[in-house]
């Protein structure tokens, strides 16, 4: 079997230091890790990326731990400048903000610029230094970006493939970025890059053609097709999706549902809605929770019966409503376990996934796939990339306008079985039929995943070398030469 170079900046396990000297193991959290994590079971994946703490995990924990996942993981480390000015400045001050159309957390700085160019340069190294000649390397979102450049001397065009599991912004957003054509050029250096939604690929496309006149787009069976000289990329809209079966069959097991039946019990009310997020200002908590507010307020008669259990931390709304029988929003800033995480989506009567804006949104999909007897309502933010295969049974609404949550789930609190039913089984079907192991054989259509790479076809048409105000490194490549 071909093998499969996943490239991520986190490795989809989180080693840390437990004080002791030794370190702790832990699956990393978020959209991203979880679904990635399911790939690697049907198909021989290396995976390279950061252990995600300042712990130097030994050979030993890490060779554990990729017994224990079925696939060989390879660490990146970075160091505390790197995590500062890298992870923290680069990535989660400029770019996360950025694509997510809200304003930047920081300035430009130009040396958060040189170290993401520095980091990106570490990461290409070590694909080099991993790579097989006939590998296909997948780079996984915005930390990496530059892989395309770094790696088209050294790797065939068709051999690499990138997908951004955030959202791309428009030209008018993109514009405001000192580093984007820089970036755009080294997309468009990969031989196939996938992107959630359609209106992301619109995006990406205005803004190739707005910085790449010379381009030429059309359209073709497997994608729009981007040339510029001898490199053509494959652009793709391909919307992540989850491994359905799993939350099914988790959904479905005695322990789980004796746990929803606890849920329910401790939160004493009749009817449960739900929130569950990553801590992050892009998912609309406050709002959330002033909807909420909101809600209690305009319906009184509510009040008592319905309980909010956002899994993050909240503001101080309790004191405002809160009987001693009856608590409106009990929080918690926890980890959860996929079992308890499924007994939640099962307790729960209504799920509120209100973000105001996120490249897909996995909650909205795990609930769906955990409401196994077609029960359940999704209230979900229009912004989330989930919206546009959901939109058939979700009730959608804007984050920003809490008029539109609070109307929501006032109407949520009234709702008509057989129409509940039907929408739940619409999403049931879309989720289960796009599940994560389509969109991976859906991103890998027509890279060389099929066929073998000759030596000859390896590129050596270096982009726009103008653009890049140093040389692009030449990297270093495996002892025994075996790397294109
Ligand atoms: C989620 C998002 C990913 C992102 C990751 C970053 O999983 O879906 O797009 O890469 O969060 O989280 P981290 O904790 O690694 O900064």
């Amino acid at each position: 079997m071909r093998r499969l170079l996943i490239v991520s900046n986190r490795l989809p396990l989180t080693f840390t230091d437990n004080g002791d000297g030794r370190c702790q193991t832990d699956l990393s959290a978020g959209g991203l890790a979880t679904a990635l994590r399911s790939i690697a079971r049907r198909h021989h994946v290396h995976w390279i990326g950061w252990p995600g703490s300042d712990c130097d995990a030994s050979v030993r924990d890490i060779v554990a731990s990729s017994v224990a996942l079925d696939c060989e993981l390879v660490p990146v480390s970075l160091s505390e400048a790197d995590r500062r000015e890298f992870y923290r400045g680069f990535c989660n001050e400029i770019i996360w903000p950025l694509f997510h159309d809200l304003p930047p957390t920081s300035s430009f700085e130009p040396a958060y610029w040189w170290r993401y160019f520095d980091v990106n340069t570490r990461y290409a190294e070590s694909i080099c230094r991993e790579a097989s000649p006939d590998d296909l390397v997948w780079v996984h979102d915005y930390h990496l970006m530059l892989q395309g450049k770094l790696l088209s001397t050294h790797f065939s065009h068709d051999q690499l493939a990138f997908f951004l599991h955030i959202p791309f912004p428009p030209l008018a957003v993109l514009a405001r970025f000192p580093w984007k054509v820089e970036i755009l050029d080294s997309l468009l250096s990969f031989g196939t890059v996938g992107l959630q939604t359609v209106q992301d690929s619109q995006n990406f496309l205005a803004c190739v053609r707005a910085y790449f006149p010379q381009a030429d787009i059309r359209s073709t069976t497997s994608g729009i097709m981007i040339s510029r000289g001898k490199t053509e990329t494959v652009v793709r809209h391909c919307p992540i999706g989850i491994e359905f079966h799993e939350f099914e069959n988790l959904a479905l097991r005695s322990d789980v549902v004796a746990e929803a039946k606890r849920v329910r019990r401790d939160m004493n009310v009749q009817r449960l809605v739900l929130g569950v997020d990553r801590l992050d200002y892009t998912k609309g908590i406050p709002e959330r929770l002033e909807a909420f507010r909101d809600f209690l307020t305009r319906y009184p008669g509510h009040r008592q019966e319905t309980g909010l259990l956002q899994v993050v931390v909240p503001r101080a709304i309790n004191k405002q409503f809160g009987t001693p029988s009856w608590i409106p929003i009990r929080y918690q800033y926890a980890h959860l376990s996929r079992e308890r995480l499924v007994a939640y989506y099962r307790a729960a009567d209504i799920a509120l996934v209100t973000p105001l804006k996120d490249g897909m949104n996995l909650v909205a999909k795990e609930f769906c796939a955990s409401r196994v007897d077609d029960t359940g309502i999704l209230i979900l933010s229009e912004f989330a990339g989930a919206a546009v295969q959901l939109r058939t049974g979700a009730h959608l609404v804007n984050p920003r306008q809490i008029p539109s949550i609070v109307s929501a789930l006032h109407a949520a609190c009234d709702p008509n079985e057989r129409d509940v039913r039907r929408r739940m089984r619409r999403m049931r079907r879309n989720v289960r039929v796009s599940d994560i192991h389509r969109w991976c054989d859906e991103m890998l259509r027509g890279t060389p995943a099929e066929r073998e790479i000759s030596a000859s076809e390896v590129s050596t048409d270096a982009g726009v070398p103008h653009l890049w105000p140093v040389h692009i490194p030449q990297l270093t490549t495996a002892a025994n030469g075996e790397i294109p």
